[in-house]
């Protein structure tokens, strides 16, 4: 491809050339018209190629973003304009024009240029810079496979309870990071094309569905009385849910809130916010016992508040094994699995996508967890089980979709669980030619091992139960991601409250430890501006570096205009060293699905008290690294702007 956008170059070139060896000038009008042909050529495949480009990623055919290319046409049209008199002089005496020396010359220098700099041996800047800058990529050790992005196939590595962390996780977390960055000279770090474009919903037609009853109309309890709860369950409910409860959790997690029309594409907005609203995350329910429903797997079909039954296994003993649980542990429970499908968001976000699929699953899994506390249902939900067997149980095909974490029902959330020892499921190939999302997702996988169980063991923090506050359900149904915040600054205290609620979750899901939380406060009554981190087991902000860093936001945010306004911002990094020294290269999943549920709680949170949020995901990492001041092997994975409306 390179080569056959390179040719016409060189044909000049070496047309011009010969005819010099030969000593038979070109004529000089020919040689005009074949440039301008040229111009004319590359730029019209340009704009062509940038339209394609605006389609395929759905942005607006006029953008600031692209006001080079409006100048260059500009230029172009006032180029010609200009030269119209010369122009039309050569189309009349073409003979009288005269060959400019050295053409040959000119064109096979800025050729060469344009050769190397196409093959890799002249760098312009991005890849070197990418390099020197980037704070949170510790050098990496030359023998290590997993870091080296061009070897294959690490061996397979058995975790038990002494030592679960080791360099080689703890490089392939940091090549999976790194791999998935962005910068502001380029929004994605491999390729161009991502594969086709694949609807967001579950093709149910022709299929039976069981249509559920409406989800109840409230919960009865707000979210500052469901997240202590969770930490400490009181008069908690036992056996299984009724279906009128499970289609409340099931609509709470994901069901269909809002329906908007763009143009002429209805978008079914979701309780739970998605990186473009491509909704990547599907909910099955596995019923193992007789109750209302009929035994047997299930998907939730949002757009239709429906169950689809498929051909998956719902043998509880079988389900056991695969969550590493005590045989009978999920007889007569029912299961929740939360999945990704990987091809909704990759054909657009590319090598970004891993990320945001486990943010998108981390979003809905808190929405369910939050909305079962409510419920006084005791869940536990997991992201510690065996793929390989959930993926047959569930009949998942590992290119297209992989499980992210399951629910399991009267199982008290804040109890310990004993874990077999597992071990990282081994990845063939290249590493490098592989689709990074994929390939992110294979290198999570676990499977179970022999060696010794090891225990997670929740932190249960003393936080104060709270009544009153809109009720959960109202807040979910409400929640919406708002861009146009106004001017004006947080109310004092307002900041600490949503924290407080984000701090509240964090000991509790495995990885909180490993998300590190800080806040960039543009304006606020309260707090003078600046960066400062969170710390959520002593409740309180640290100042990291005092300063109006609204601007440095919004440039790292890739000039979204939202960052401009947004009055705060809570930031999630990735600690890589304490996710994989805990779980390996699950780590970097375990870390993502986490983010996504403190960021759930931010948005939660922020309308408990009256103000607006918006999740961010694409933004220059670097910049961002810079702008919070992140140590070596902290990167930042998402922020959520905040403001009043
Ligand atoms: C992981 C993630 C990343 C997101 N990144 C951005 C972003 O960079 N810019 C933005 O304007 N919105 C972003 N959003 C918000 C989504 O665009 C929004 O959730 C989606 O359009 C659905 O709308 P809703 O949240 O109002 O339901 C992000 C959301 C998530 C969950």
């Amino acid at each position: 491809m390179k080569a056959l956008v390179l040719l016409p170059l060189f044909w000049v070139f070496l047309w011009v050339l010969g005819s010099w060896v030969w000593r038979k000038p070109v004529n000089p009008s020919h040689l005009r018209a074949t440039v301008a042909l040229l111009l004319g050529f590359y730029l019209l495949a340009t704009a062509f190629l940038g339209l394609l480009w605006m389609s395929r990623m759905e942005l607006p055919v006029f953008d600031w973003h692209y006001l080079m290319g409006y100048c260059l046409l500009v230029v172009a049209l006032w180029h010609v304009w200009l030269e119209w008199p010369r122009l039309s002089r050569f189309c009349k005496h073409p003979g009288e024009e005269v060959f400019p020396k050295w053409f040959w010359l000119v064109t096979g220098a800025s050729s060469l240029v344009v050769l190397l700099v196409v093959f890799g041996k002249v760098g312009l800047g991005e890849k070197q810079r990418f390099a020197e800058g980037m704070p949170a990529a510790p050098p990496m050790p030359a023998p290590q496979p997993a870091a080296s992005p061009t070897v294959a196939a690490p061996v397979s590595l058995v975790f038990g309870a002494a030592a679960r962390g080791n360099d080689a996780a703890r490089q392939a977390v940091a090549y999976m990071s790194r791999e998935s960055s962005a910068s502001l000279g380029g929004l994605v770090r491999r390729g161009l094309f991502f594969g086709p474009k694949v609807p967001s919903v579950h093709h149910v037609e022709g299929r039976p569905l069981v249509p559920l009853p409406p989800p109840l109309p409230q919960l009865g309890s707000g979210l500052s009385a469901a997240l202590p709860w969770l930490a400490r369950p009181t008069s908690s409910r036992c056996g299984a849910p009724s279906l009128a409860e499970m289609a409340t959790l099931l609509f709470a997690a994901t069901g269909v809130t809002e329906v908007r029309r763009f143009g002429l594409e209805t978008v079914y907005l979701r309780a739970a916010p998605s990186a473009g609203a491509l909704y990547p995350v599907e909910v099955y329910l596995v019923n193992t016992d007789r109750g209302e429903l009929a035994p047997g797997v299930y998907a939730y079909v949002p757009e239709k508040h429906a169950l689809s039954p498929l051909p998956g296994s719902a043998d509880g003993s079988a389900w056991a094994r695969a969550l590493g649980m005590p045989d009978g542990a999920v007889v007569g429970r029912p299961l929740l699995v939360f999945t990704t499908v990987f091809q909704r968001t990759v054909w657009k976000y590319g090598s970004r996508s891993y990320r945001y699929v486990a943010l998108d699953a981390g979003h809905v899994v808190a929405n369910l967890w939050l909305t079962a506390a409510a419920l006084s249902w005791p869940v536990q939900v997991t992201p510690f089980f065996s793929d390989p067997e959930v993926e047959a149980l569930l009949g998942l095909s590992l290119e297209e979709e992989g499980a992210m974490a399951v629910a399991v029902f009267d199982w008290p959330p804040s109890s310990p669980r004993v874990i077999p020892a597992f071990a990282e499921v081994r990845v063939g190939g290249s590493w490098d030619r592989e689709e990074l999302t994929r390939l992110s997702h294979k290198l999570t996988r676990w499977q179970w091992a022999m060696g010794e169980s090891w225990v997670w063991q929740p932190r249960v923090l003393a936080t104060a139960f709270a009544e009153g506050g809109p009720d959960l359900l109202s807040l979910i149904k409400n929640r919406r991601s708002y861009r146009r915040f106004s001017l004006e600054p947080l109310s004092s205290g307002v900041l600490a409250s949503v924290l407080g609620r984000v701090g509240a979750l964090a000991p509790l899901v495995p990885g909180g430890d490993g998300v590190e939380v800080r806040v960039v406060v543009v304006r606020d009554e309260g707090l003078a501006p600046g960066v400062y981190r969170w710390h959520p087991a002593e409740g309180g902000l640290n100042l990291v570096r005092a300063g109006n860093f609204g601007r440095a936001l919004y440039r790292a945010g890739f000039s979204q205009e939202l960052l401009q306004r947004a009055a705060a911002a809570v930031v999630f990094s990735l600690n890589e060293e304490v996710l994989a020294s805990a779980f390996g290269r699950r780590g970097f999943r375990i870390g993502l699905l986490t983010t996504g549920m403190l960021g759930e709680v931010v948005y939660l949170a922020a309308g408990e008290a009256g103000l607006k949020a918006c999740g961010v995901g694409a933004f220059a990492d670097e910049e961002l690294s810079s702008l919070l001041q992140l140590s070596a092997g902290v990167s930042p994975v998402y922020l959520v702007a905040l403001g009043k409306a």
